[in-house]
């Protein structure tokens, strides 16, 4: 059996999300999956369309006049996954369990008649360091820190990483952690950027999966499902069953102590394809001569026709406006917004009608650096 906490104190990084999907998918990988919902916010069992008026308030609190055992709380959600729901009342206990002695045991006391029916116990934690997350970090065997690729998350990351050495100063207890990236938005190239960053920084500590960016998963905790059963075939089910195929593989490796070379051979076929990814995107230079123009915008097949994203606006230099995109090989149209106005290349030859009767440039970007 293991407990894993997903935790970070930065609000809206992906761990409710993540606590969901990946319970889900562990489950879908045959493992039996309890997943404590430890947020007063209670999104975990919002999105997975449980509301309960019973939480793990009623099982830690001494103050409740109704103490209820964790079994008689435990629900159902999928096959071989249940939840520990939470509500309102779970914030309260921040305060109440303040003053107890042995106060970074409750929950681990608490959960202890059920633990031994699970594989896997994941708990949802609130975005703060308080000692519902303590308590949470005290019982795991690993946290698991959901990042979005900005600089922000990553001093967060730090922050929290006092939290656990503290942890192992003050309460004996020691936690691996595991950094994964979600909100992964393959379109820009500061991803990549910051991809590169953690990867330097974070190194063996990072999941080789990725969580892509995907309203798959904004739409399921709408629906009250997991992303598994509102939409198996999306990007953000595949890339969580990916992560839960990887979270077993790293269980098994340490379980059997099996060699260090099959971790590298996983671990390496993961980063070659991410290498795969990341190196076949070719900066693209595009220019426009345009002296008397306040500002341009460059737009086109490979942005989805979109308007004035920051990512391709076009630099002024000396009248001549530039920019650098990162396209894959292939054949891209384009065409330049100057003042709100749509033009196409001037100096560019290629060109083909297009739908409203004007032309749209046409770029092709080969395995050499292009520009046009
Ligand atoms: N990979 C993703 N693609 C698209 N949307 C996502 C993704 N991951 C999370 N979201 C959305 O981002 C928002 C914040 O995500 P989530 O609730 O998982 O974060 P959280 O860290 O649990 O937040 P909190 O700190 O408030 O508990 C939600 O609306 C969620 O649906
Ligand atoms: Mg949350």
């Amino acid at each position: 059996m293991k407990t894993i906490s997903i935790v970070n104190q930065k609000g809206g990084c992906g761990k409710t999300t993540t606590a969901i999907n990946l319970a889900s998918s562990l489950g879908n990988n045959g493992k039996k999956v309890l997943l404590i919902d430890l947020d007063p916010q209670a999104h975990a069992s919002l999105g997975l369309n449980v509301d309960s008026q019973d939480s793990i308030y009623n099982v830690i609190s001494n103050l409740t006049p109704r103490k209820l055992k964790i079994q008689n709380i435990v629900k159902r959600v999928e096959d071989n996954f249940d939840i520990v729901p939470s509500n309102v009342l779970v914030g309260t206990l921040e305060q109440e369990l303040s003053d107890e002695i042995g106060r970074e045991l409750k929950l681990s006391e608490g959960i202890n008649p059920i633990k031994g029916n699970y594989d896997y116990i994941l708990i949802d934690c609130p975005p703060s360091l308080g000692i519902l997350t303590i308590n949470a970090i005290r019982l795991s065997d690993e946290l698991i820190i959901p990042v979005e690729t900005s600089r922000f998350s990553m001093q967060g990351v730090e922050h929290l990483m006092d939290i656990v050495r503290l942890v192992k100063d003050r309460l004996n207890h020691e936690v691996k952690c595991r950094v994964l990236i979600t909100m992964f938005d393959s379109r820009l190239r500061h991803s990549f950027q910051m991809l590169a960053t953690f990867r330097e920084k974070f190194k063996e500590m990072l999941f080789d999966t990725i969580i892509h960016i995907n309203v798959k998963l904004k739409e399921s905790v709408v629906m009250g499902q997991s992303v598994a059963l509102y939409d198996k075939y999306c990007r953000g089910s595949k890339d969580y069953n990916t992560l839960a195929k990887e979270q077993i593989f790293l269980d098994k490796k340490t379980d059997e102590k099996s060699s260090e070379e099959v971790l590298q051979s996983f671990s390496k076929k993961m980063q070659e394809l991410v290498k795969e990814q990341t190196e076949t995107f070719l900066q693209t230079q595009f220019t426009l001569d345009a002296p008397e123009a306040k500002n341009v915008y460059l737009t086109g097949s490979f942005n989805n026709w979109s308007l004035g994203k920051d990512d391709y606006r076009m630099r002024n230099n000396d009248g001549q406006w530039q920019v650098k995109v990162p396209l894959k090989p292939g054949v891209y149209e384009y065409q330049f917004i100057v003042d709100g106005v749509w033009m196409e290349d001037p100096d560019n030859p290629r060109r083909q009608k297009n739908q409203f009767g004007d032309n749209n440039s046409l770029v092709e970007v080969t395995t050499a650096d292009s520009s046009v």
